[in-house]
């Protein structure tokens, strides 16, 4: 072999490591993690509630969140539906709350909806929102 051919062959094997890699990567953004798990914690949720009450609680009965209303509208759903919908809010100042407590309001929703709290907070970056699935309570 000569040199050349050895170099051209060394990059053919970094550029297939690179790809492994990235393929791994992606593959993991895909699996989905379900809000039955546990995926916020009791304190996150308390968190919720008073911001709810102080951001949300204006415009919205808290009915509009809870029970079949809820379920109708967002379980069996990627959480990033609901995430979505939530961070365009307040209505009059869509997007202007931090990603954390956009995050506590949606743990907030879990806890009334009866999902259970764990021990790892919701993380409210729209990677992690998008690994879970809003599968119907157990
Ligand atoms: C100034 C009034 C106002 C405030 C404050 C407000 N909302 Fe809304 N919200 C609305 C209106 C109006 C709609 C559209 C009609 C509806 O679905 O009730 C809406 C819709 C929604 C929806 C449903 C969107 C959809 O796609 O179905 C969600 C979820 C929501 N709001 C969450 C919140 C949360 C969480 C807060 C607090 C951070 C909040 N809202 C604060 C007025 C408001």
């Amino acid at each position: 072999m000569t040199i050349t051919r050895l170099l051209v062959a060394a990059s053919t094997l970094t550029a297939l490591a690179v790809a492994a890699t990235s393929a791994t990567v992606d593959v993991r953004a895909a699996q989905t993690k379900n809000a039955s798990e546990g995926i916020y914690t009791k304190a996150q949720a308390e968190r919720g509630l008073t911001l709810y009450d102080t951001a949300c609680a204006s415009c919205h009965e808290l009915g509009k969140f809870k029970g079949t209303e809820f379920a109708n509208a967002w379980t069996d759903k990627p959480l990033l539906d609901l995430h979505t919908a939530v961070a365009s809010m307040p209505m009059d100042a869509p997007g202007s709350m931090k990603p954390a407590e956009y995050a506590e309001i949606i743990a907030y929703f879990l806890s009334i909806n009866g999902y259970p709290a764990g021990t790892t907070e919701l993380d409210g970056s729209e990677a992690s929102i998008k690994a879970i699935k809003l599968d119907a309570k157990k």
